[in-house]
Order: C-alpha cells, then structure tokens, then sequence
C-alpha cells in the first residue's frame, strides 16, 4: 500500500479531522481536542523543581537572524526579534540566539559574539525581552533567560556568508567533500580546542555579570559541541570513546562552575541524527527541488560519522548513547535540557520540518508530521528515562492551527516540560499565549513552514518571516529577496 499525500495542515477543517489523519497516517503525536485558558491550562502550570522557578511551560527556541553589525553587536532587527521573544509570553527562553564564543567562531559575519564592546548591546536585547515580557503578562516574576553560547566548528563563515571556513574535529567523508575539503586538510588540535574552552568559560563569566539566569552550551545542529560528540574516529583527549567525546562539555562544564558559580547551565543537543541528505537530481525540475534522499554509505559502514544514528544503518536514528550523555548531563548537576535533532544544513527535514524546502534544501522526503513525531517520540523517551530534568522539546512550529492543543496535550501527559516555538516565533510569537489566554487563534499569522526565514540568510539577506511579517515582507529587505530566489 503506498504512503496516502502529505497532509496539508491549513486545509485541515478542524482537530476531529486531525486526530482522524493522524490515525490513518499512524502517527504517534498526541492532540487533546480542546485548548484549556486561565489557571487551569497545563501550559500555565509552573515549573518548581530543584529550586528552578519558570512561570509556564511556553519556551522559545533560540532563533538567529543572521542580522548582527559585523563586529558582532545587535542591530534594530535583532532587538525587534528579541521584543518579540518578550511579548510571546513565554516563561523560558532557550538561549534567544547562537552568540559565537569568539570572532572565528561565528556561523556567518552577522552573528552576534561575546566581546567587550558587545557587552552593552546585549544586556540591552535582554533588557528589551524583559521589558516587553512585562508588558505581556504583568510581571518578570517566574521567567528564566539563557543565552546560547555556540562556535560553529565546520560551519564556520565568519567573513562572508558564501565563504566557508571550516573548523572540523575529524574528518566526515560526505561532509568534508561538501566542504571541498580533503584527507590533508587540518583538524582542530587538542591544544586549540582547549583555548575554544577557556572561551567558553569567558562567554559564561559575561553572560551572568549581563544578568542571564543560564547559558546553554550549545551541541546540536553539527556545530562543533555536536560534531565532537560524533568523533568516533579523532585521536587524542576529545575523540574515541564516549568519554572522550564529552570531555569539551566537561570541562567547559567545570571551568564555568569554577569561574561562574551560580550561573546555572543548560544543554540544547542533536539527540538523534541521519546521514546526510540531498535533493534527488532525478526528480528535480524547472527550479523544483526533487524530494531528499539519504547519501549513499553503502562503502561507509559501520557508519563512524555522527551521533545518535544506528552505525550499522546511519537511515536509522539510534537513542543509545543519547541516553549516556543524557545521563552524564544529571551527573554534572544539569537539568536543563533541550532536545533537537539532525542539522539545518544536511538533515533539514528532521531539524525543522517544513512543507517547502529552502533554497539549498530538497522536498520532504516524508510527511513532515513525521519529523514532528520522531522529535516529539524521542523527548518523551528521554524524559521518560530522566523525569527529574527539564526537558524543552522542539519542532513544534509545523503542527500549524493545532500547536496549541498538540501543545497542551504533550504537557499534560508529561512528554516533555516547556514546548519550544522556533520558527513560529518569527511569525506570531504569542501563538499559546493567546490559545491559554482563551483568546481565538489567528490563523493569517500562522507560519506555513515557506522556509523564506532560511533562504533570505542563505542569500546573504537577514532571517525573518517574509511572506508573513510586513516588517520584511514590505521592505527593501522582501523585494531583495524576491529578486534573488529568480536567480
Ligand atoms: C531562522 C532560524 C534560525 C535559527 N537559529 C537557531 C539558533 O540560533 N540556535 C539554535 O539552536 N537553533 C536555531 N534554529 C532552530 C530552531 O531553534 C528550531 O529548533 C527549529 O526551527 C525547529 O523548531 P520549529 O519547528 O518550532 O521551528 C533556527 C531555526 C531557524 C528557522
Ligand atoms: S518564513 Fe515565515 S512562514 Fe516561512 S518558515 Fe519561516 S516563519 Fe514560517
């Protein structure tokens, strides 16, 4: 029997069809029919654990938007994003955006970085969340703020978006041809992934004096904190055994704890991974992208190249050492933890599931709710291992006219504590803060999943919600970017 279409959401009429697709699909993802407002909603129900006091289970994720000054400060963009974080209700917000420990370790020549003349501007992003979280729900009382400290390792572009400047931990066979690197090219040392740390523990010490309640350290999306939990075949002190592969945590762990105390730390990881995907050529037509397909690792096995993928068959996710690391973050006092998989750059479609793909993505090579419910299965697995920790879930933002409930139901049935908003941030960030307040969605805000918010930063453009938000879509900034997607 062949898969029935992707479903598409906006044409669903209303939660009993989508409880019913569900069941046809057999889909795992649980959906309560109704949206409970005011005291008595799961998702205002606070978090008092292990003396963490967060007001309500609505996170936002951190959302980057590739619109820093070159020399790593906030600009207008960014502070509108930020005061858009505030109004979304939220109670925990996950780390607002990647900030590069350092200037080579940026993601792209518009991020933001740790640095004495940055100082200013970003205790300002974080005074300018607060001051509209206020405004929001009445009070600061109960909101928690971290600050995603991230180097990219081999996604590095720190001078110009279209120039790679890899920094790469070992050497990943499909990756690095991508990167146009070869068997010669160097590895980060031992040595220089040691002063990565010692910046780490500096980014930590600046975040608390900048008033942050945490930092999260960052080990997801194949940025370097992900790629050495993968580097099952790098030499020395960070690769090898699984020990070895946490030790950057570790002592970057130990050094805050030395440097920081108080301060607490949070952890966002890829906890689960596939083998790199690209569009098929072979069903790719008149500017359409073909759908995706796994690379071919026929020659590649047992597959060494990443984590939280099974090494005998890399098209499958594999939990297993997820559930050690999980484990090794309860030991190290962590208990805040943040659950994502895969990578924007070579597994999109269970990073953020989308309906249209952008510009050097493919089509979905599943039915998006699929990668909704894989991240949704894995979350719960872990939480269900670990309930004393808080686990943030995310990819939430393709669910669309039923967040809220999907929301709401996750809660209540203890799959996860804090629903993160990543995409639909950008768009109508205060999405469940009206569902709870009893106030009636507003569909037109919804995001679609058009993936414009990656293509615009692809194309060297600033992320932001162009076909949604007036604030892109009718500026300078949208009529560039409609320009540039006819290239
Ligand atoms: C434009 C854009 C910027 C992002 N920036 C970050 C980031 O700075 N740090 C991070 O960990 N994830 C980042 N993500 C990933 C999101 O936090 C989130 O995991 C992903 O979008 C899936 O969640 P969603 O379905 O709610 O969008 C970004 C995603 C997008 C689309
Ligand atoms: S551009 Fe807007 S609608 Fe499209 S994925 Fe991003 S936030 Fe959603």
């Amino acid at each position: 029997m062949s898969a029935p279409p992707i479903l598409r959401l906006g044409a669903v009429r209303d939660v009993a069809q989508f409880l019913q697709e569900l069941k046809v699909r057999g889909l795992s993802i649980p959906c309560d029919a109704t949206v409970a407002s005011g005291p008595d909603s799961p998702l205002c129900a606070p978090i008092h654990r292990d003396g963490f006091n967060i007001g309500n289970r609505i996170a936002i994720q951190p959302m980057e938007g590739w619109d820093g000054t070159t020399d790593g400060n906030p600009t207008e963009h960014t502070t509108r994003r930020w005061r858009r974080f505030g109004q979304s209700g939220a109670k925990l917000i996950w780390g607002g955006e990647a900030v590069a420990v350092s200037p080579e370790a940026r993601a792209n020549p518009n991020q933001l970085m740790i640095a004495p003349h940055t100082e200013k501007g970003l205790a300002q992003l974080r005074n300018a969340l607060v001051e509209e979280h206020r405004l929001t729900t009445g009070s600061a009382s109960g909101l928690l703020i971290g600050l995603q400290l991230t180097h990219s390792g081999r996604f590095c572009r720190p001078h110009r978006h279209d120039h790679p400047e890899p920094l790469i931990a070992y050497h990943h066979p499909i990756l690095d041809r991508r990167l146009g690197l070869s068997a010669e090219s160097p590895l980060l040392s031992d040595s220089e992934i040691g002063r990565i740390i010692e910046s780490f523990h500096h980014a930590a010490v600046v975040a608390q004096r900048l008033g942050f309640d945490f930092v999260d350290i960052k080990h997801c999306h194949g940025y370097l904190g992900h790629e050495l939990l993968g580097a099952r075949l790098r030499e020395g002190g960070y690769g090898g055994s699984l020990e070895n592969r946490t030790r950057f945590l570790r002592e970057i762990v130990e050094g805050i704890r030395a440097l920081a105390p108080g301060l607490e730390i949070g952890v966002r990881v890829s906890a689960f991974d596939l083998v790199p995907f690209r569009h098929d050529p072979s069903q790719s037509s008149n500017g359409r992208l073909g759908a995706g397909i796994p690379e071919n690792f026929a020659g590649m096995l047992p597959y060494h190249y990443g984590f939280g993928m099974d090494p005998s068959n890399p098209a499958r996710i594999d939990l297993t050492e997820s559930f050690q690391f999980i484990s090794l973050l309860e030991e190290l006092g962590i208990r805040l933890v943040n659950v994502t998989g895969g990578s924007p750059y070579y597994s999109p479609h269970i990073q953020r599931p989308a309906l249209y793909p952008p510009s050097d993505g493919y089509a979905p090579p599943e039915d998006p709710l699929a990668g909704v419910a894989r991240q949704m299965e894995a979350t719960r697995c872990l939480k269900q291992r670990f309930p004393q920790l808080i686990f943030a879930g995310s990819a939430y933002s393709y669910l669309q006219d039923f967040l809220p409930n999907v929301a709401q139901a996750a809660v209540r049935l203890g799959w996860v504590d804090a629903v993160g908003i990543g995409r639909m941030a950008l768009t109508y960030p205060e999405i469940l803060w009206d569902a709870v307040e009893g106030r009636p969605i507003q569909r037109k805000r919804i995001c679609r999943t058009f993936s414009d918010c990656t293509t615009a930063p692809r194309k060297g453009l600033p992320s932001g919600c162009y076909p949604l938000d007036s604030y892109y879509k009718d500026s300078a900034l949208g009529v560039k970017l409609q320009a540039l997607k006819k290239q």
